[in-house]
């Protein structure tokens, strides 16, 4: 465990904790703000994001930011975005549990440097890992729940979004939800 970011994310780009560490081009760390009270949590790296090294930069990352923006967050002020594992799995699949098991060290040493009123789970892999593993993400994205102190909502993720423009109204809901939630908890988000 490092007791500041700086040495947390040097030692972290050196990673070569699990084989993903072998076709990255980069460790997408996360970014955003670091002592920010709402944390974003999505799966893992894409093409852009591990050639650019920054999460959610593609057309899915295009749409999150707009829907951020919408209810007054933005990733370079009063928010942060992570993801469960920080390197690109080959082809977008999904982050194998060893892979997972590997990384979450990381974002657990995050989570306890940024100490994060809310964090956002951005998908079904993020909410099974960190809400419940049992999550049913059609059924259960918007609600609330409380893990350690810290209140915890699933969402829909922007790329199934993308996918599915059906189900952006109601992905648009939760963030309204999380916004009242803000309001209610936070003090220096807004
Ligand atoms: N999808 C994710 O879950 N995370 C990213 O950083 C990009 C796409």
């Amino acid at each position: 465990m490092f007791d500041n970011w700086e040495g947390l994310e040097h030692a972290c780009m050196q990673c070569r904790t699990c084989s993903l560490c072998n076709t990255r081009h980069h460790v997408v760390f996360g970014v955003g703000n670091r002592n920010a009270e709402v944390l974003f949590i999505g799966e893992g790296p894409g093409e852009n994001e591990d050639l650019q090294g920054e999460p959610f930069v593609g057309r899915g990352g295009q749409l999150l930011d707009k829907m951020l923006n919408a209810i007054d967050l933005d990733r370079n002020r009063n928010i942060y975005i992570a993801n469960i594992v920080k390197c690109r799995p080959p082809q977008n699949r999904d982050p194998f549990q060893e892979e997972q098991e590997a990384c979450i060290p990381w974002l657990r040493n995050q989570v306890s440097l940024m100490k994060p009123k809310i964090i956002v789970c951005l998908g079904r892999i993020a909410g099974m890992r960190l809400i419940k593993p049992d999550l049913k993400i059609t059924k259960e994205h918007g609600v609330f729940f409380d893990r350690n102190g810290i209140v915890m909502m699933a969402t829909l993720h922007p790329a199934a979004l993308l996918r599915n423009p059906g189900q952006k109204p109601g992905a648009f809901d939760d963030f309204l939800k999380l916004r009242d939630k803000i309001e209610e908890i936070c003090d220096h988000t807004y």
